[in-house]
């Protein structure tokens, strides 16, 4: 059986990310990325960026000019990893001299130069809305001076700039749809580093799916902090949309149309979106789910606690009987539909009680997946500045294991439910045990492996589901899907 936590370590571990080479270009790039999608996401807008630079992308770190490593801060966790990839850079720099190394994402942004004082090894740092400025700054690196550019944007949302895919599939892909977050959860560093919200014009986003229609892909998430929250009224900061013109105002548009702009004009496309907050999130997003056979059903809908008074020391914008509510909702409408979760054990004045609310929450909800932590204290949030860290670390470990047990079990409840039905899949790649297997997903996002047989990557094919562990569904081919 895959554990959890396994899934949930993968999530932080970097990997170097590598593209097709080209003849022209001259220079070795090697990247990689920590954290959230949207980290790799960016990552592909870098080596974009440093494609028309002349660098290639390469696996081998002894072989590189340029060495960028795209950071997380959301935890204490994700940047000592970083801070330890560093080291192996410092080995390999003794050898390869002429390297240069750079830090790029969140880390970059929470500690801007001090970072070159902190790691010797480091040349360049940058910061997430200041990538296209990265030519400008390679060059005062190779120039000998250290560079640094941390500065936060109200409007770069890198519309303009079509991603090189690393290490892609083939078959489905990211495409960003807003930066930023303006929620301000008391435990969260991203509004500090990604700055404020803003979203990205629809126009770009479907000439970009429609481009990766186009080189054959099948499936489309759109990605964001808070993707509910999105708002095209001509550009700038989503909290000036009252200063807007009463015309951007009226002729906006929001998560919904674009789900649903999305999914009528690449019908043949799947689309997934993540992430959703559900103080933002409209039931209109769960109709027009309703009404698109190409728009998944499932939802990745974070709720950190199942106690009101965490959520109100989180500063979350809802109560535990509202996110029920929505819930209760979302299954009336969709009763197919799968959820996940993130939840945080062991937040600030939590209390066993607490923590019995978050379970008896998860006991209602069902979800088919989550996210676990432990509470990790973040240098400038609010809650770093005005509450104690004051679960002992085993207790937030004990709390933590028991929120993960009854997550594994709950996984198991709804990979038991697809158990007997024949549901779609699209192939995306082999399976990681077994050659002869090729692995893919259902609409609810659960892992589904099936003997190859005669399918290609990339098929949409119905399986028929014979029997499943916690995190995996297994079956067998009956044909091809009407969405070929
Ligand atoms: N809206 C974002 C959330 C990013 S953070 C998204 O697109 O997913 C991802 C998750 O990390 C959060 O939902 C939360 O569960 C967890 N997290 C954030 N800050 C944390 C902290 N200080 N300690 C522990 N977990 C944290
Ligand atoms: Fe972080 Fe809360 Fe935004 S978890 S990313 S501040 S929604």
């Amino acid at each position: 059986m895959e554990s959890v936590e396994k899934v949930i370590d993968e999530k932080i571990q970097g990997k170097a990310l590598v593209t097709e080479n080209k003849a022209e270009n001259t220079k070795k790039l090697f990247i990689e990325s920590y954290g959230c999608q949207m980290n790799m996401n960016d990552s592909e807008i870098v080596a974009a960026i440093l494609d028309k630079e002349g660098y290639n992308t390469t696996q081998i770190l002894e072989e590189a000019d340029l060495v960028l490593v795209n950071t997380c801060s959301i935890r204490e966790k994700a940047e000592t990893t970083v801070r330890n990839r560093l080291k192996k850079y410092n080995a390999v720099k003794k050898v390869n001299k002429t390297m240069k190394v750079g830090v790029l994402g969140c880390m970059a942004e929470r500690l801007k130069a001090k970072f070159l004082e902190e790691e010797k090894i480091v040349d360049l740092v940058v910061g997430p809305d200041a990538y296209k400025d990265l030519p400008n700054l390679l060059e005062e690196v190779n120039e000998g001076r250290d560079a640094v550019n941390v500065i936060l944007s109200k409007e770069e949302t890198y519309g303009d700039i079509a991603p090189v895919r690393l290490n892609s599939n083939g078959v489905s892909a990211f495409v960003s749809i807003t930066r930023g977050c303006d929620n301000m959860c008391t435990f969260c560093v991203v509004p500090f580093t990604r700055g404020r919200e803003r979203s990205r014009d629809p126009k770009s986003i479907l000439e970009e799916i429609g481009q990766m229609v186009d080189k054959n892909y099948k499936e489309i998430t759109l990605l964001g902090q808070n993707v509910d929250s999105y708002l095209w009224f001509g550009g700038g900061l989503k909290k000036d949309f009252k200063k807007a013109s009463e015309m951007a105002q009226a002729t906006a548009i929001d998560f919904a149309q674009l789900l649903d702009m999305c999914a009528t004009k690449y019908p043949k496309t799947r689309f997934r979106f993540s992430t959703s907050n559900p103080q933002d999130m409209s039931l209109d997003v769960i109709h027009t789910m309703a009404k698109h056979k190409n728009i998944c059903k499932y939802i990745h809908l974070p709720i950190q606690s199942g106690s009101n008074s965490v959520l109100k020391a989180m500063n979350r914008q809802h109560t535990r009987e509202e996110y029920l509510d929505l819930v209760e909702n979302i299954y009336k409408i969709i009763p197919e539909m799968n959820l996940s979760q993130d939840m945080i054990a062991g937040f600030c004045g939590e209390t066993e009680k607490d923590h019995q609310d978050t379970l008896d929450l998860m006991e209602k909800v069902k979800y088919s997946f989550g996210f676990m932590f432990a509470y990790s204290e973040r240098p400038g949030t609010l809650a770093a500045k005005k509450m104690k860290d004051d679960v002992s670390l085993a207790t937030k470990k004990r709390r933590l294991k028991e929120i993960i047990a009854l997550q594994q079990k709950h996984s198991l409840y709804r990979a038991k439910q697809h158990v007997g039905q024949v549901q779609e899949v699209l192939i995306e790649g082999t399976s990681k045990k077994n050659d002869n297997e090729w692995k893919g997903r259902n609409t609810q996002n659960t892992v589904v492996v099936f003997p190859k047989e005669h399918y290609k990557l990339g098929e949409f094919v119905n399986v028929k589901i014979n029997d499943c562990t916690t995190t995996t569904l297994k079956g067998v081919a009956v044909g091809y899907s009407d969405n070929n």
